[in-house]
């Protein structure tokens, strides 16, 4: 349990970033050429969220699992927890306002935000973590 989680939540934060930088490139792109905020972008910014709940999933089982077999968490895995429920909390913010009038300008620019706050803790999440695991490739040794 703890090598398969260790690995899920050590490879799907890749995904993440991909997706991420995705819809930040596609983003500025669209509003700076004044284009319509098409069906595309919104399943960007779906898909970002949605990945960012699964790792959130994978972290909180990886974070029982731990505790069951090495004891009490330590503090950096709590801080790490904190920083990672607030990235994603932030990065499903856009629900709030995906059925409401606004400009396509407006609602790439509350995209970026969305985007840029969420990776601004997601860094702050992974630097909480001993140097050593931070940016590891995890080998896969299922
Ligand atoms: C949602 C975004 C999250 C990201 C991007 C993320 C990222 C990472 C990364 C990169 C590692 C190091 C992986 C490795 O060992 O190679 C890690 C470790 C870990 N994460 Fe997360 N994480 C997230 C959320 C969470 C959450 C919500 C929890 C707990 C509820 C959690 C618990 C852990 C634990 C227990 C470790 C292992 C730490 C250790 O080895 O002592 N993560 N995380």
């Amino acid at each position: 349990m703890n090598e398969l989680f260790t690995f899920l939540h050590s490879w799907t934060r890749w995904l993440l970033l991909i997706v991420g930088i995705l819809a930040l490139v596609y983003f500025v792109m669209r509003r700076s050429q004044a284009r319509d905020f098409n069906a595309f972008s919104a399943r960007l910014l779906n898909a970002f969220g949605t990945l960012i709940v699964v790792q959130w999933l994978f972290g909180l089982v990886l974070f029982i699992v731990r505790w069951n077999s090495q004891g009490s968490p330590t503090g950096y895995q709590w801080s790490h927890l904190g920083a990672m429920t607030i990235a994603m909390l932030v990065a499903n913010a856009h629900h709030g306002w995906r059925r409401r009038q606004l400009t396509p300008s407006a609602r790439y620019l509350r995209g970026l935000i969305v985007l840029v706050v969420s990776f601004a803790l997601l860094i702050v999440g992974i630097l909480l973590l001993p140097s050593p695991i931070q940016w590891r490739f995890y080998p896969p040794s299922l």
